[in-house]
């Protein structure tokens, strides 16, 4: 049996833990891992630093101007996780505030933002061997991708694990309630927006991990890669 090298997307709903099971996937079979949701929260935070986004609105002018000078890298740190950096300053924490999260999702919905994401991101899967998280990755990235996951868990359980993890992080001050507001209004802007809205591709397994315990997802992504990267 030979094993040939594939593309894995893994899509779904935010805060489903995604990224986590990605990862841990990535380093299981020695694959290159890209968190997507880093990126357009990269371009986020560049927005609020540089005065483009008053409240909910943006200068959609003057980002598209700028679009050139954003540079997203991703450089592993001394624990040998991958760091998310923007034009060369190490942003990881940074970008999961709530500062950020609470206005990532008007910057998903803008449509140059996202083609221009959408090529950098097919630039760094060219080669396969890759697992890449998201919202489009099986649908508009990837729509070849030989193993497509679709991630989703109930929005409460969502909620609490995002809570903790904030928690977890010294924030003490955020609560459960507006943590599962930031859920439920994200589900909502990702679902309902009119540039490649969050959906299930066609060709996707669905894992839904509400009840799930990390080493049962594992195990079931292990299982998914297996047979899908066996060719006779
Ligand atoms: O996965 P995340 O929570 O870090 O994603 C942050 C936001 O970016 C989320 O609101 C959805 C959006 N996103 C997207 O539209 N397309 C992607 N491929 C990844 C994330």
């Amino acid at each position: 049996m030979n094993v040939r090298k594939i593309t894995i997307a893994i899509d779904g709903y935010s805060s489903t833990g995604k990224s986590t099971m990605a990862k841990a996937l990535a380093r299981a079979i020695g694959y290159a891992y890209i968190d997507t949701g880093a990126m357009y929260r990269a371009v986020t935070l560049y927005c609020l630093d540089n005065g483009l986004l008053d409240g909910d609105r943006v200068d959609e002018a003057a980002l598209e101007q700028r679009l050139a000078d954003i540079h997203i890298t991703f450089c592993p740190n001394d624990e040998g996780r991958s760091d998310t950096y923007l034009n060369g300053k190490n942003v990881e924490a940074e970008i999961r505030s709530m500062r950020v999260s609470d206005k990532v999702s008007i910057i998903a919905a803008i449509g140059f933002v996202r083609r221009d994401m959408v090529r950098q991101q097919q630039a760094m899967g060219r080669d396969k061997g890759i697992v890449m998280d998201g919202r489009d990755i099986g649908t508009v990235v990837f729509p070849d991708a030989e193993l497509k996951v679709f991630v989703t868990a109930d929005p409460m359980v969502r909620a609490q694990r995002r809570h903790d993890e904030l928690r977890a992080k010294g924030d003490t001050t955020t609560s459960l309630s507006e943590v599962l507001h930031n859920v439920t209004e994200r589900d909502r802007i990702d679902t309902t927006r009119a540039e490649s809205p969050l959906r299930q591709a066609d060709d996707a397994i669905v894992l839904d991990n509400s009840h799930m315990t990390i080493a049962e997802q594992n195990a079931f992504l292990m299982g998914a890669f297996a047979a899908r990267s066996h060719s006779c």
